[in-house]
């Protein structure tokens, strides 16, 4: 019997591909293979028979990668399973960075009592009043799975997008709508750009990438979006950039302490995976994975 250790619930569509040679595990300590999707496993002690680690999700900065190495044990992540979730809460982000879309529900939320309510619209309608994304420039860091989805959406919305990606794949350019202006450094775009969207993994080369620095060479005025991980802004530096009104909008699927309370912020708790959709697509994914690789040693990227 193949023991299958869940460390966060993964949907039944994935879960129920198990053949009845699997059987789920509470204890760690005897699991052949774990699936997991945020929790983190850096202070887990990995037992020795573990073979396989399936992340249902892109990124994997939540597992050890270096102690899997050392011991032998496959890693698995979910690439593009999510990435239509995640790109449709981006697409959200730049309408609820441009449109007072949060003011408007809550000014309702408020009056939602008063008898005269659909009167006292008149006056909502110019206290919320907002900007079109049509015809503005985006830029996309980061032309992976998502990030080719983001802008090729962006584009069908009528915004001008920029992208950049050194290390694009095949398959993704092949994706890319030709009207992307594929430029070679992120600095085009910082200086270009009136939102700016990054979809890059969380790497020591990435870690931080927004900060002060890289701010002060982007559009006064400009807004950015964060779906991708957290340690990619400077939460410190992102906070001054917000005080000084350099950067005028922060739509961030991450809640930091440190913006979250700040005008400007739009924060919302990590749930751009969290859709049925990629919940299910994910599970299948992680769960195929697993089994091809226990059964038949195939080591999958998809
Ligand atoms: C991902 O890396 O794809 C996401 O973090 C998935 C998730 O929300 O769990």
């Amino acid at each position: 019997m193949v023991k299958v250790n869940c460390l966060n619930p993964i949907a039944a569509v994935g879960m129920d591909l198990f053949s009845a040679d699997y059987a789920k595990t509470e204890n760690m300590q005897e699991a052949d293979a774990v699936l997991v999707r945020s929790a983190a496993m850096h202070d887990l002690e990995l037992p020795e028979n573990l073979k396989a680690i399936a992340r249902a999700g892109a990124g994997v900065n939540n597992i050890p990668l270096d102690k899997c190495a050392g011991k032998g044990i496959v890693v698995f992540n979910t690439p593009g399973a999510n990435a239509n979730g995640v790109k449709e809460l981006a697409i959200a982000g730049l309408l609820l960075a441009s449109r007072d879309i949060v003011g408007g529900i809550n000014w309702v939320a408020e009056n939602k009592a008063d008898e005269n309510i659909a009167k006292n619209v008149e006056k909502a309608k110019s206290k919320f009043a907002g900007r079109e994304i049509m015809g503005k420039k985006l830029g996309v860091i980061g032309l992976g799975a998502i990030g080719v989805l983001v802008a090729n959406a962006a584009n069908r919305l009528g915004m001008k997008v920029y992208g950049c990606d050194p290390y694009i794949s095949v398959d993704h350019a092949w994706n890319l709508s030709r009207d992307i202006i594929h430029v070679k450094t992120n600095d085009e775009i910082y200086k270009e750009c009136d939102y700016i969207t990054v979809h890059v993994p969380l790497l020591d080369e990435t870690k931080h990438m927004i900060n002060t620095e890289t701010i002060s060479k982007m559009k006064d005025g400009v807004v950015i979006l964060n779906f991708a991980r957290d340690l990619l802004v400077n939460e410190d530096d992102m906070g001054e950039a917000l005080k000084s009104g350099k950067v005028a909008r922060y739509v961030t699927d991450f809640p930091n302490a440190k913006t979250a309370n700040m005008e400007g912020v739009i924060a919302i708790p990590h749930l751009g995976a969290s859709t049925e959709e990629s919940e299910d697509n994910c599970a299948v994914m992680a769960v195929k994975q697993i089994m091809d690789y226990i059964e038949n040693g195939n080591i999958r990227n998809s």
